[in-house]
C-alpha cells in the first residue's frame, strides 16, 4: 500500500513549509512510524537541513530525475536514509533535491506532466507509513504535481496577513483545481500556524484570531511558536535533540503533539 501522502504548502514564502516538514516527520519517526521526507523544492532546504548535500563529484540520484524519467516507480532509486545521528532516524528516509529540479519547470506545458510525480512514486512509496511532500512557495508546476500525487494538503501560514492570504489562496485553489489536476480525492486536512512569538504580541494574536475564524476547525493544535533552537537545528542540519539553543524542549515538545494531530486528522492513505 502507498504511504499516506501530506503535501505540506503555502504560495507565501518563509512561512515554515520547510520546517513544519522535517520536524512533523522527526516526531511522527519518534513515534515508530517509518516517514519519507520528499524534498519537492529546488531550494532543497529540506534535503539540507537532514544532512543531505549534493556532490557534483559523485552524481546523486534526486527527485528531479526520477520526475523526468516519466516511468511508474521511478523514485524507488532516489530514497537515501537521513544522515541524523538520533535513532529514530532510522526510520527516516529522505527524497532529496537540489537546484536541477528548476529544470522540471521547463515542462509544464506538456500535456499530462502535472501527474509524473504521482507516476514516479507509484509503488515506491510502500516501505512507508507516511510521506510528507515540501512544496516551494509556489502553486505553479511542481505543487501542482505534488497535488496530483498526495492523498491530503496541509496548509502552513504564519499569523501575518500576506501569508494568510496565501493560505486562502491554496484552499482555493485546491477546491477550484483538484478536478483539473486528476484527483478528486484530494483533501485539504489542516493549516499549522508557525513561528508565532511566544509573548503573545497583539497584533499575531488578532492575526491568529482571524485565522481561526477563517478556516475554523481545520486549524491543527499546537500552535507552533518562534524558538531560536528551531533556526539553529536548521543552521546545523541536526535533530532537534542534539541541538543546545533556547527553546530546544518546547519546540520538540510541541512537534510531538502536533505529530498526535496528524495521526487524528489524517485521512486514509488510498
Ligand atoms: N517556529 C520557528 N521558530 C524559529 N524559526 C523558525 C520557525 N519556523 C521557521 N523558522 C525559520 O524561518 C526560516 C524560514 O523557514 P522555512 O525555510 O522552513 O520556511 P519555508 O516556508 O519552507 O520557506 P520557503 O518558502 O523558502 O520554502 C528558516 O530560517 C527557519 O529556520
Ligand atoms: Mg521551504
Amino acid at each position: 500500500m502507498a504511504a499516506r501522502r501530506t503535501v505540506v504548502l503555502n504560495n507565501r514564502g518563509g512561512v515554515g513549509k520547510s520546517d513544519v516538514t522535517v520536524r512533523l516527520a522527526a516526531a511522527l519517526a519518534k513515534r515508530g512510524r517509518r516517514v519519507g521526507i520528499l524534498d519537492f523544492d529546488p531550494q532543497g532546504n529540506a534535503s539540507r537541513r537532514c544532512g543531505w548535500r549534493y556532490n557534483q563529484g559523485a552524481p546523486q540520484l534526486t527527485v528531479s530525475e526520477a520526475v523526468r524519467a516519466d516511468k511508474v516507480g521511478a523514485m524507488a532509486g532516489v530514497w537515501t536514509p537521513v544522515a541524523w545521528d538520533v535513532e529514530y532516524a532510522q526510520r527516516m528516509m529522505l527524497a532529496p533535491a537540489w537546484l536541477e529540479l528548476e529544470n522540471r519547470m521547463a515542462e509544464a506545458g506538456v500535456q499530462g506532466n502535472h501527474l509524473r510525480l504521482a507516476k514516479a512514486l507509484q509503488g515506491a512509496d510502500n516501505h512507508l507509513d507516511d510521506l510528507l511532500i515540501d512544496c516551494p512557495p509556489s502553486l505553479f508546476h511542481l505543487t501542482q504535481m505534488a497535488l496530483a500525487a498526495g492523498h491530503q494538503a496541509l496548509i502552513v501560514t504564519e499569523a501575518e496577513i500576506d501569508s494568510i492570504l496565501g493560505a486562502k489562496r491554496v484552499r482555493d485553489f485546491i477546491k477550484e483545481k483538484r478536478h483539473l489536476l486528476h484527483n478528486d480525492e484530494l483533501t485539504l486536512t489542516g493549516v499549522v500556524v508557525n513561528n508565532l512569538d511566544p509573548s503573545g504580541k497583539a497584533v499575531e494574536r488578532e492575526q491568529l484570531a482571524s485565522i481561526r475564524r477563517i478556516f475554523g476547525d481545520l486549524v491543527w493544535e499546537p500552535v507552533i511558536h518562534r524558538r531560536a533552537a528551531l533556526t539553529v537545528a536548521d543552521n546545523q542540519a541536526l535533530p532537534l535533540e542534539l541541538t543546545k539553543a533556547s527553546g530546544a524542549g518546547p519546540a520538540r515538545a510541541a512537534f510531538e503533539l502536533l505529530a498526535e494531530t496528524y495521526e487524528k486528522r489524517s485521512v486514509d492513505a488510498a
